[in-house]
């Protein structure tokens, strides 16, 4: 039975590996990832789903300003191919919204697939004035409201705001020099 956790810096080669299997080769090249490179995750937000000491889910939320407005960017998400479809993502999402809510945090938004996260509750509408620094597929960008109003404002650039990891700033220097 999977549970979920906090991460861990030992989570990282698993996570690393586990990300490649959900998203291959490509996957730092989306406009997502430049609101993530060279930065640490949201405090208490950046989560994975343990099964015997295996890990088999990830998921982290980064801080944002989302046109003027303090928020939280999501993703990746991604779930081991062996425990698809059984809740876990859904687990993930909800543990980290409730967990997001809790801190204070005003909203969150994401790209990601309409289809699978309009049931937590995001809608298009809360993104409809934000741009992000890079293509996005306007269908795919969604947000979701943790207080009332809470992303009424946002309008403009997206940029992200977390604190600055030196070890992640380098590695996506030396991933963009491999590319
Ligand atoms: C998306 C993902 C995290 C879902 O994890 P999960 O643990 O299987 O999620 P849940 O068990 O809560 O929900 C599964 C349901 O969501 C559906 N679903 C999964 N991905 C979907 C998508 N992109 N669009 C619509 N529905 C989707 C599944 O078909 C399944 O439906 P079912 O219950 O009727 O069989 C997992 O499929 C995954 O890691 N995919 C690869 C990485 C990825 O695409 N991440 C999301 C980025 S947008």
């Amino acid at each position: 039975m999977a549970y979920i956790d906090t991460e861990k810096l030992f989570d990282v080669p698993a996570r690393e590996k586990l990300l490649d299997n959900a998203f291959g080769s490509t996957r730092f090249t989306k406009t997502s990832e430049r609101l993530r490179e060279g930065r640490l995750p949201a405090d208490g937000l950046a989560l994975v789903a343990r099964c015997d000491d295996r890990l088999v889910a990830t998921l982290r939320l980064w801080h944002i300003d989302a046109g003027g407005v303090p928020a939280l960017m999501l993703g990746p998400l991604a779930v081991d191919s062996a425990f698809r479809s059984a809740g876990l993502g859904g687990q993930m999402m909800r543990h980290a919204i409730t967990r997001a809510a809790e801190i204070g945090h005003r909203g969150i938004v994401l790209v990601g697939d309409y289809a699978y996260y309009q049931r937590f509750g995001f809608e298009h509408v809360h993104a409809a004035r934000l741009e992000l620094p890079g293509p996005v597929e306007r269908a795919r960008f969604l947000g979701l409201e943790l207080q009332g109003g809470g992303l009424a404002g946002a309008a403009g650039m997206v940029r992200a705001t977390g604190a600055i990891s030196m070890e992640e700033a380098r590695e996506a220097v030396q991933r963009r020099k491999a590319a």
